[in-house]
């Protein structure tokens, strides 16, 4: 990187490659709308409307901001794993179609990891730009972690995605990731529009204030990993009924536990105890 008579990209005509999107069956499609229409994005929507009503007070926001992290911190590195399981199983099937296939699934893990603009420069990872979000909210990276301010299905959660994308069958884990990825626009949504509603209270200069880099790089790029997502499950699945109800219960893994930790971070941040408004800009 420090040798700048070195242009990444010149010597390669990309634009000779195109790639059309895989045909998905609506067998397959339906498992999006096994997300949308699940119990839990209904506990999430409540949720929202009640953070949409009031500013947050200090305690309330490191509930939400710790409790979530624990989330932010185990998807990237679940991912990177998965794609890497994709690999290897495919490298004893089909191994030069190995990479290629599990790229759908790295696709999203470059964004997390800071890649997306690869051809000229290194971004933050996701990673830092939540931690330079919740420093604006007072909260180190030790905060983010101390267990005094996260929910316990938070750290449950991260265990499940930790055990999903890493244990379980490939099809199961295809079916947990396309949850996630389909979620994903739809918290972090959530979260956009909570800190936008009383975005002076919050020290914030504008809609799209960098403090929000987060949940503005998610509401760009989520859409697209989940489609990536759906292509791979189509790979796998194919017509077999079978592993459709696989990966369908994948899907439904997810779900539960998304729904079982906002609803008990719903309790957590909106319980008794948790009145006290401060001004964060204050
Ligand atoms: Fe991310
Ligand atoms: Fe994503």
């Amino acid at each position: 990187m420090t040798d700048l008579s070195y242009i990444r990209g010149n010597s390669f005509d990309s634009s000779k490659y195109t790639s059309a999107p895989i045909p998905v069956s609506a067998k397959v499609a339906a498992l999006k709308d096994a997300v949308f229409q699940h119990d839990a994005v209904r506990i999430l929507n409540a949720f929202g409307e009640k953070l949409r009503q009031q500013p947050l007070s200090k305690a309330q926001l490191w509930t939400l901001l710790a409790s979530e992290a624990m989330f932010v911190l185990e998807v990237p590195p679940s991912i990177l794993a998965l794609a890497s399981r994709v690999t290897d199983e495919w490298l004893e099937i089909d191994p030069f179609a190995a990479t290629g296939r599990a790229a759908r699934i790295l696709f999203a893990a470059v964004d997390e990891y800071g890649l997306n603009e690869i051809e000229h420069k290194l971004l933050p990872s996701h990673h830092e730009l939540y931690a330079d979000m919740a420093a604006h909210f007072g909260m180190t990276r030790k905060d983010l972690v101390d267990p005094r301010y996260v929910v316990p299905t938070g750290f449950e959660f991260r265990d499940v995605i930790r055990n999903y994308y890493r244990k379980q069958p490939i099809i199961e884990s295809l079916g947990f990731h396309v949850a996630n990825e389909t979620t994903a626009p739809l918290d972090f949504g959530v979260f956009l529009e909570t800190f936008r509603a009383f975005r002076d209270d919050y020290g914030l200069k504008s809609e799209n204030d960098m403090i929000l880099d987060f949940l503005l790089v998610h509401d760009d790029v989520e859409t697209s990993h989940r489609e990536q997502g759906v292509e791979m499950l189509q790979l796998y699945v194919g017509d077999d009924d079978a592993l459709l109800a696989q990966a369908h219960q994948g899907v439904l893994a997810y779900m539960e536990c998304y729904g079982r930790f906002f609803a008990e971070l719903d309790a957590a941040v909106f319980g008794s105890a948790r009145k006290t408004q401060i001004r964060m800009s204050a």
